[in-house]
């Protein structure tokens, strides 16, 4: 039986790395703010606009419960997930946890196009969303570097690089 659960901050990939992998390993694919969209039938923006982050963090949490326990499977979280309350402990209890890591300034270049779409970096300036992302991933590291598995995937910007990401984590993971 395989798990493998995806980690990192916003921008890292982790959704198409996921997808990637999974199409390549013929595993079934989730990625944890889609499934949070369907089961609740509402974007997670409007998840966070209308109910408040702290309310989103219970529903993250209980999905992550649902997610983990399916067999088979390759899992993309949110960038926050690793980072509330015993997440990342279970993670690490119920899959192989990879951290896809990336510098600031590739997590802003992956941003800068989609940021309006992510509630927490929506409306921010240039300047304002760098600042914010070296910020919150200084903070944020002490709970992805509990994963089991690092790869760092600066590097990892176009398909022929996706390949490449996918054979490390291939081989990192015996799979
Ligand atoms: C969040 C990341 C998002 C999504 C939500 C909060 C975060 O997922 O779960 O907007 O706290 O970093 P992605 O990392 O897939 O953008």
């Amino acid at each position: 039986m395989k798990r493998v659960i995806l980690i990192g901050y916003m921008g890292a990939g982790k959704t198409t790395v996921g997808r990637a992998l999974a199409k390549e390993l013929g595993l079934q694919f989730y990625d944890l703010d889609w499934y949070i969209e369907n089961r609740r039938r509402k974007k997670v923006s409007q998840i966070f606009s209308e109910m408040g982050e702290d309310n989103f963090r219970k529903i993250e949490q209980a999905m992550l419960h649902e997610v983990a326990e399916f067999e088979d499977v390759i899992i993309s979280c949110g960038g926050g997930t690793p980072c509330f309350f015993d997440n990342i402990d279970y993670m690490n209890q119920q899959a192989d946890v990879v951290y896809l890591k990336a510098e600031p300034d590739v997590l802003y270049k992956h941003l800068l196009m989609s940021k309006n779409e992510r509630p927490l970096l929506k409306g921010k300036s240039a300047d304002e969303l760098v600042a914010f992302i070296t910020e919150q991933l200084a903070y944020r590291e002490q709970f992805y570097n509990k994963a089991r598995y690092t790869l760092d995937i600066s590097l990892m910007d176009n398909y022929e690089k996706i390949a490449v990401t996918i054979d490390k984590l291939r081989q990192m993971l015996s799979i």
